[in-house]
């Protein structure tokens, strides 16, 4: 493979917590790297220090993907850097609190654009640029349930379920679209890990899980080629559970 054409992944919001987990995994597994983020421009840099000690190349690009709505063209600036770009990773997310009655126009917006119209664009972006290779879009265990304290977060990442299996159809057979539903692996920004352990008591596995179990499931869904339209859930049996 010429050096231009050497395996490269997108990984949005990959400046800190699961997003750079994710690329320093696929750093280590032999891709260069595309790492987007928005606010988090310290963490990015030494994201950016530990891909290049691994011997791969990163450039960041730092974008708020609430207002921006060119994404395509960003695809297209990304693939010129990164010609053997085959992997985008949908990762960037927000998560605000707000039931039903709450939730404004503003709070709703945010959460479409950031969570679904953002990896909806990228997507596209991704088609029409990089014509072969694979996506993968982090959902939330959530998705299976009616729940309403998150109301518009929880909106945006089950309209993303639907559209994994959409454009998974869709980019068949040169482009896989998978997801990972994600239950309670690191506490939000803000809160600490007695906010997860409390969650952890109402898991069917009785624990919280770790990034490396997300990773394993990245893995898994680079690996094998005949898997697309799924979504694997990586949340100790969770979504198992009606609304508890
Ligand atoms: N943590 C968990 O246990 C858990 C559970 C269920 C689902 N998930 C899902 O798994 C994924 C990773 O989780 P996480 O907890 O690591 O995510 P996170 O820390 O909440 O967010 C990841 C990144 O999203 C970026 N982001 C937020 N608003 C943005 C905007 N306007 N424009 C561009 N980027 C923006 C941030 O980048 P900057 O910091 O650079 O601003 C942030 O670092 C998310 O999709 C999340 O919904 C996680």
């Amino acid at each position: 493979m010429s050096n231009d054409m050497k395996k490269s992944a997108l990984i949005t919001g990959g400046a800190k917590r699961i997003g750079r987990a994710i690329a320093i995994y696929l750093a280590e597994n032999g891709y260069d790297i595309a790492l987007h983020y928005n606010t988090s421009e310290k963490e990015a840099q030494s994201a950016k220090k530990e891909i290049i000690s691994l011997g791969r190349k990163c450039n960041l690009y730092k974008l708020n993907l609430h207002n921006n709505r060119d994404l395509t063209s960003f695809i297209k600036k990304v693939k010129m850097s990164f010609p053997g770009l085959s992997i985008l990773i949908n990762n960037a997310s927000i998560f605000e609190e707000g039931r039903f009655l709450e939730t404004d126009l503003s709070l709703l917006n945010k959460h479409f654009n950031i969570n679904f119209k953002a990896p909806f664009l990228l997507s596209q972006g991704f088609a029409r640029y990089c014509k072969k290779g694979q996506i993968i879009n982090l959902l939330d265990t959530n998705i299976k349930r009616t729940k309403t304290k998150y109301l518009a977060y929880n909106l945006s990442k089950k309209l993303l379920f639907e559209f994994t299996k959409m454009a998974a159809l869709e980019l068949a057979p040169n482009i896989r679209v998978n997801a990972i539903a994600p239950g309670p692996i690191l506490p939000p920004p803000g809160k600490d890990i007695k906010y997860l352990q409390e969650k952890g008591g109402v898991v069917p596995l009785q624990r919280n899980g770790e990034i490396k179990n997300i990773i394993q499931g990245v893995n898994f869904l680079i690996e094998n080629d005949y898997v697309t339209g799924q979504c694997i859930f990586i949340d100790g049996g969770k979504h198992l559970l009606q609304n508890q």
